[in-house]
């Protein structure tokens, strides 16, 4: 459980964590080679430390020293993953390409993560299935999942291939994931995948660079193009994380819901293109100082930006990350006017504003629309994180309001936030953790 006391403005700054959503994919890209990977700056958050589990399980050595992790995946022998840590988290799905690539098989199950929605996985094993891999349900012995849908999620899947070859593959919707495993999978390939409507995310840039340095040919990164030339030799890579972007938008969030004047240190604009417009129409003054980000904000978030006929839009990258949508909200509670948000990317991720109402917020939810009328100052309050980011969001309405709140569930803030208490801390909030109960 998380016990904030409100009210203080946020001054300060604080070195940002590396990127979850980054590490994740390059966690599961160092199974390609038959060696040692190195990675650095990797944040100490559950999902990493889960990461680190399954790999173990499979056969793999892994060390963390400080924010360095070691991976060797030289005696890689398992290509199956139990179904309880498949559940763990949504990027347990990112280890079936890279086993289908070294050992031709792997055995999964459903992956777990944040629940926001349906969240299938078709485009996931319909790239596969495009290069030259059969994908099977165990226990029914054929494929049972439609467009769009999750059918059968306690069934274990068989995704194997005797051999892999290069195909022309074209995703129907720019899924992260998808696009993530298309590439893994492309590097056993043989021959030169071409990978079409792919994500743009830069979590995908990231993955690409890493590849890069593991000897894979690989262009297009950023392009909703990519190509992959697979089965080339591979060689030990030492690759260093970047910023998370998501975090450090959390930050800007908070001190705009809190007001004050914050630098993020090892943040630049780059990837966070599509936050920083909306940050600043709401009224925030952000500056690119050297390495560092700095964002000041002396007044309420301005109300009226995004109207009812014009809401803020979540969307694919360049588009404004759902990531954040949650994180808005929470500022939009205390603008001095209406604001709304349209999320298009999931369609169950309101449940923090459910929980933003508890702290006397304004919001009114439709489908998968929310209005929100800032109010001038909100109430401590006791709520429940109900994901990730909803659980940071709430974590920032509650810096900003009166008095004291509990939040629980911060298990499923430590999936992705190395010491959010710590870092709010080191800005001069009244945040800590109590251990009595999550
Ligand atoms: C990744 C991020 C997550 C972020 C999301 C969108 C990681 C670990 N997680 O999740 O933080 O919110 O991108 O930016 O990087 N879809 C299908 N079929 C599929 C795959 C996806 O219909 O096979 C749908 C999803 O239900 C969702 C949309 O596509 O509606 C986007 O999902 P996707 O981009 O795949 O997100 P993730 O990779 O799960």
């Amino acid at each position: 459980m998380i016990q904030v006391a409100g009210g203080n403005p946020l001054y300060g700054e604080i070195q940002v964590q590396g990127s979850k959503n980054a590490v994740l994919p390059i966690m599961a890209a160092s199974l390609l080679y038959e060696g040692t990977t190195v990675i650095e700056n990797v944040p100490k958050i559950q999902d990493v430390y889960c990461m680190m589990g399954i790999l173990r399980s499979l056969g793999c050595k892994v060390s963390m020293e400080g924010h360095t992790v070691l991976i060797d995946a030289s005696a890689l022998s398992q290509c199956e993953i139990c179904r309880e840590d498949m559940e763990k988290m949504r990027s347990s799905i990112l280890l079936a390409g890279p086993l289908l690539a070294r050992l031709g098989e792997a055995g999964v199950y459903y992956p777990g993560g944040c629940s926001i929605g349906k969240r299938p996985i078709d485009l996931h094993f319909s790239v596969f299935r495009a290069l030259g891999a059969n994908v099977e349900e165990a226990e029914s012995g054929k494929w049972q999942i439609g467009p769009g849908e999750n059918k059968n999620s306690g069934a274990r899947i068989c995704v194997k291939a005797a051999d892999l070859l290069a195909a022309a593959v074209h995703l129907p919707y720019p899924s992260v994931g998808a696009t993530e495993n298309g590439i893994l999978t492309a590097v056993g390939a043989r021959g030169v995948t071409v990978l079409k409507g792919c994500a743009r995310e830069p979590e995908i840039v990231e993955l690409v660079h890493f590849l890069r340095k593991m000897g894979v040919c690989i262009r297009g990164e950023g392009t909703s193009r990519i190509e992959v030339e697979g089965q080339k030799a591979l060689t030990p890579v030492r690759y260093r994380v970047g910023a998370d972007r998501i975090a450090a938008g959390t930050y800007l969030a908070a001190a705009m819901c809190a007001g004050g004047d914050v630098r993020l240190c090892g943040v630049s604009t780059r990837g966070m293109e599509p936050v920083l417009p909306v940050l600043r129409s709401l009224g925030a003054v952000i500056t690119q100082e050297g390495d560092s980000l700095r964002l000041q904000m002396g007044r309420r978030p301005k109300g009226g930006v995004f109207r009812q006929d014009v809401p803020l839009k979540t969307a694919p990258f360049p588009g404004f990350p759902t990531d954040m949508q949650s994180l808005l909200l929470a500022v939009f509670a205390v603008a001095d006017g209406e604001n709304c948000m349209e999320e298009t990317v999931f369609e169950g991720r309101f449940a923090a504003a459910r929980q933003l109402l508890k702290f006397g917020a304004e919001i009114l939810v439709e489908g998968n629309r929310v209005c929100v009328t800032g109010v001038p100052s909100l109430r401590g309050a006791s709520v429940h994180a109900p994901d990730l980011r909803g659980g940071a969001a709430l974590v920032a309405a509650a810096l900003a309001a009166d008095g004291c709140s509990q939040i629980s569930g911060y298990e499923h803030i430590a999936r992705g936030y190395e010491d959010i208490c710590g870092s709010l801390r080191l800005l001069g909030a009244d945040i800590c953790i109590s251990h009595f109960s999550t």
